[in-house]
C-alpha cells in the first residue's frame, strides 16, 4: 500500500466524512472521544497548537473557541482541508500535508500537539512521534487519540444465528500491517500494531508517559448515545497524554 494509494482512500470517503461530522451524529467523538481529549489537552489558552490528520478541522476549531492562540491543522487529503477552509476563523489555519514529513516546521514551535485518530492511518507512526517531539517546546504535550490495538488488531464481533454480539473478537493480534474496514461505504486501510509497539516508540522518541485513558462511557452518556453500548464492553480507543521534558 503506497502513500498516494492511502490518500486516494481518503479523498474517496472524504464528501461522505465532512457530511457525517458536520450533520450526522458522530457519535464516537461527540460521546466518548471529545470530553477525554478536551480535558487531556487542558486549559489551551494562548497555546500554539499543531493538529495532525486534522480532517475537516473539528478539533482545531474546539481548540480555537477553547481560547487558543493558533492552531495548524494539516491532513494528506485536499477535500478535507478545503471544507477545513471553509469554516476557518483567522486564529486557526491549514495545509495539505503528509504528517510523517513536517520539515517545513522549526524545532521547538509549539506547545501542544494533538492527532485525533491518526496515527492509525500512517505506515509510519514513529516517524510522526520524531517530528511532533521535534517541533514541540520542552515541557509541550502530544495528546493521542488512537484505535485501541485490541480493536485494531481484528474489531469484529462474534454473534449468534439472531445476530447478536456474543464477544469481541481478538485475534492476530502480533500480526502487525495493515487492515482493511469499510467506513461510511467506502474501503479505506489503517495499520494495527500492538500496544508495546506505540508505547516503546513514545519512550525511544523521547517522550515522558504523562498518562493513558481507555475511554468507556459513563451512564448518562450511555442514555444520550445507546448505539455506543459496545464502549462499557470491550476498549475501541485509547488516548496518550505523551510530554516532551
Ligand atoms: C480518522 S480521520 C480523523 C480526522 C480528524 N482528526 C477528526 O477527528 O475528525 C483521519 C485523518 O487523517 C488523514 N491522514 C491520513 N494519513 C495522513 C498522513 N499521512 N498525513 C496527514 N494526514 C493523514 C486523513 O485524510 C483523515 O482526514
Amino acid at each position: 500500500m503506497n502513500d498516494e494509494k492511502l490518500r486516494q482512500e481518503w479523498m474517496e470517503l472524504a464528501p461522505r466524512w465532512v457530511k457525517e461530522v458536520r450533520e450526522g451524529r458522530n457519535s464516537p467523538r461527540k460521546g466518548i472521544l471529545d470530553p477525554v481529549m478536551l480535558e487531556a489537552c487542558g486549559d489551551v489558552e494562548g497555546l500554539s497548537i499543531l493538529d495532525c490528520g486534522c480532517g475537516e478541522g473539528r478539533f482545531c476549531r474546539m481548540l480555537v473557541e477553547r481560547g487558543a492562540k493558533y492552531v495548524l491543522g494539516l491532513d494528506l487529503c485536499e477535500l478535507m482541508i478545503e471544507a477545513a477552509q471553509e469554516l476557518q476563523s483567522g486564529r486557526d489555519e491549514y495545509r495539505v500535508q503528509d504528517v510523517q514529513v513536517l520539515d517545513f516546521l522549526e524545532d521547538e514551535t509549539f506547545d501542544l500537539a494533538v492527532s485525533y485518530l491518526n496515527q492509525c492511518d500512517l505506515p509510519d507512526f514513529k516517524a510522526n512521534n520524531r517530528e511532533v517531539f521535534r517541533v514541540l517546546k520542552r515541557g509541550g504535550r502530544f495528546i493521542i487519540a488512537n484505535l485501541h490495538p485490541m480493536k485494531s488488531a481484528t474489531g469484529k464481533w462474534l454473534r449468534n444465528e439472531a445476530g447478536e454480539k456474543l464477544h469481541a473478537i481478538l485475534d492476530n493480534y502480533f500480526d502487525e500491517g495493515e487492515r482493511h474496514w469499510a467506513m461510511l461505504g467506502v474501503m479505506f486501510t489503517n495499520f494495527h500494531r500492538t500496544l508495546s509497539t506505540y508505547i516503546n516508540d513514545f519512550i525511544e522518541t523521547g517522550f515522558l508517559i504523562k498518562r493513558i485513558i481507555e475511554p468507556t462511557l459513563s451512564v448518562d452518556r450511555l442514555e444520550e448515545y445507546p448505539e455506543l453500548d459496545d464502549e462499557l464492553r470491550v476498549p475501541n480507543f485509547i488516548v496518550y497524554i505523551l510530554e516532551k521534558p
